[in-house]
């Protein structure tokens, strides 16, 4: 890895497939750390990997059974398919006011004006928190998932997640006295298996679902606009069948998905994949990426094509298998739908060599320049 860690890399479809399922490979990050911390003072960056670790450290993508299990069965009743259709017009709401906001400008960029503020609105009316506190878990889900470039931007990390973890300990605390419909007061209030979350649970799963809810589903709306204005036949075909808005989605994870190069996991044993050991205590990579372009899988993976016979989850398979894939996919199809309908002649406003990639673990556009005269 360019900070000089060794990773191995999984990048065949078969073999990713094998290792997501496989419980060896573990989601415990953390059993690794330890021995691999610098000594102190720590630098600001291995600071922000420690302080992370803090408000997701006890959230269950980052645990292994029975931990796990016992989390993500509450969540997963929690986040049924009524609660997620009952999103859908506070959803499509929030797309219709940001296109307004747009609407007769010259040009607009889609990732600020829509792709960075939609995910962080349906977070926090999933999680019952106020539009007026949206700005701070919008500073929080960008850090979370960004880029440190130097100890000044490490640093600003730490506050930030330090704001979000105070944050969600007084709205925990206010739901505990008077709960409300949304997602986190029926955590609250629905004991796990017998035992209730603690504080630190619900303020990792609020973390988890704000990282895991905005992030990718902020890159995915850009890298789906942006393969569809790439490719107009496959936009024609769209625009004459807006039943087709479902395959859009999963080509466009598939094809430009923000999960790159993929899923990191911990070795608990000795683990064979495709013929190679992976020794015990090793961090692997599982290539995501790689795979959902791999040849023995995909006719003519490079082709952004609708009308691929739908084979296949991508985001994700196995024990973490995404809780939000479904909202996830209705917030994208919500934004195609409302900048298709409502901007007929929506193209790029600059050449596509021009755009540039954002840093961090989540792939996605630094800006997406749209005209729609
Ligand atoms: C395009 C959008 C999304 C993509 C590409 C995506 C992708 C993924 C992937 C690949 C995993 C598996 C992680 C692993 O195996 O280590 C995952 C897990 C998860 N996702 Fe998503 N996700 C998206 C949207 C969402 C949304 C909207 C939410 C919730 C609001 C969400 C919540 C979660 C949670 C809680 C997990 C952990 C599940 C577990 O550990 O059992 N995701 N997601």
């Amino acid at each position: 890895m360019p900070s000089g860690a060794e990773r191995w890399l999984i990048t065949r479809y078969d073999d990713v497939v094998a290792a997501l399922a496989d419980p060896r490979l573990s989601n415990e990050l953390a059993r690794g750390l330890q021995q691999s911390l610098p000594p102190e003072p720590l630098p600001p960056r291995w600071q922000v990997t420690l302080r992370t670790s803090r408000p997701l450290g006890r959230a269950m993508a980052n645990l292994g059974p029975p931990d796990h299990d016992r989390l993500r069965k509450l969540v997963v009743r929690a986040f049924g398919a009524s609660r997620v259709d009952g999103l859908r017009p506070r959803i499509e709401r929030g797309a219709d006011e940001l296109f307004d906001a747009v609407e007769g400008l010259p040009r607009f960029d889609l990732v600020e004006a829509v792709a960075n503020r939609l995910p962080v609105t349906v977070i926090c009316e999933l999680l019952g928190v106020p539009d007026s506190d949206a700005d701070l878990f919008r500073t929080a889900a960008s850090v979370l998932g960004g880029f440190q470039a130097d100890d000044e931007a490490a640093l600003r990390t730490v506050a930030a997640l330090d704001a979000f973890d105070a944050y969600v300990r007084a709205l925990v605390a206010e739901r505990r006295a008077t709960p409300g419909p949304d997602l986190l007061s029926e955590l609250i209030t629905t004991p796990a298996d017998g035992s209730p979350l603690t504080d630190d649970e619900l303020v990792s799963m609020a973390g988890l679902l704000l990282f895991g809810g905005y992030e990718p589903s902020a890159q995915l709306i850009g890298n789906t606009l942006l393969a569809l204005l790439q490719h107009p036949d496959q936009l024609d075909a769209l625009r004459a069948d807006p039943s087709l808005l479902p395959r859009a989605v999963e080509e466009a994870i598939r094809y430009d998905g923000p999960v790159t190069p993929g899923l990191s996991r911990y070795a608990l044993d000795d683990v064979e994949i495709g013929g190679t050991t992976i020794p015990k205590g090793s961090y692997v990579i599982v290539g995501v990426a790689a795979a959902n372009r791999d040849p023995d899988h995909w006719a003519d993976p490079g082709r952004f094509d609708l009308t691929r016979p739908d084979a296949t989850r991508r985001l994700g398979f196995g024990l973490h298998y995404c809780v939000g894939a479904r909202l996830a996919a209705l917030e994208v199809e919500i934004v195609l739908a409302t900048a298709l309908r409502s901007f007929p002649r929506l193209r790029l406003a600059v050449p596509a060599e021009r755009l540039r990639r954002r840093a961090g673990s989540v792939r996605g556009l630094v800006e997406l320049p749209l005209r729609m005269d």
